[in-house]
């Protein structure tokens, strides 16, 4: 990663750390925390995406960029991240970011529900899916994330140990299909699955 990337994301980190802190949990304005992946979460996704040559990514929850910003450093010059985003305002900062950052030509940021995209998207067209987004969503959207995943794709999820009970009817659904399954203590928990032999 360049010197100028890993400032931005750590202004992102700083901007975040005190944009949520600064939120009561209680409050509607939730709808305005970022609600970041931590820093060795980033790191973690570099090195998986790296590692298993991804090119073609699906992220699902973008907020203002910053996790996109560690897919997309990582996936390369020939690299796609195809990121969703539901909420305008943040979907706005996100497209700033990824300018900012130079990385705009290799990010497909849609301002839609994943639950549309995933639909539309194509069989097997992607690497490595990234889902950090809306939990109660995560079961019913599965049978569609493992059409477009390719055999050997890799499905990474985030919170899956801060918010584990919110995640056990989805995890349930991904091992019944006979998904080899890790969980990562990273960050706030990172569930892997990939096809099984
Ligand atoms: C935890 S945040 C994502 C954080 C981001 N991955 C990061 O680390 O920078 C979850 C995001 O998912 C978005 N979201 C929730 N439901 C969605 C849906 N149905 N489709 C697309 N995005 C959704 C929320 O608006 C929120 O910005």
């Amino acid at each position: 990663m360049n010197a100028e990337l890993n400032l931005l994301l750590e202004e992102l980190e700083r901007f975040g750390a005190a944009n949520d802190a600064g939120i009561d949990r209680a409050d509607p304005g939730r709808a305005q925390r970022m609600l970041n992946i931590t820093r060795d979460t980033g790191e973690f996704l570099a090195v998986l995406v790296r590692a298993t040559r991804a090119r073609d990514i699906l992220e699902i929850g973008t907020s203002n960029g910053y996790s996109t910003l560690w897919l997309a450093d990582a996936a390369g010059a020939d690299g796609e991240v195809t990121t969703v985003e539901l909420q305008d305002a943040r979907y706005a900062m996100a497209l700033e970011n990824f300018a900012r950052a130079g990385l705009r030509d290799r990010i497909d940021a849609l301002n839609a529900d994943a639950g549309a995209v995933l639909r539309i998207g194509g069989d097997a067209a992607y690497d490595l899916v990234f889902l950090d987004s809306d939990r109660s969503q995560y079961e019913a959207w599965w049978p569609e994330i493992r059409r477009v995943l390719r055999p050997r794709g890799l499905l990474v999820v985030d919170n899956a140990v801060s918010h584990a009970h919110e995640m056990a009817g989805f995890v349930q659904a991904v091992k019944d299909d006979g998904f080899l399954c890790s969980l990562v203590p990273v960050g706030k928990g990172e569930f892997l699955a990939t096809r099984g032999a």
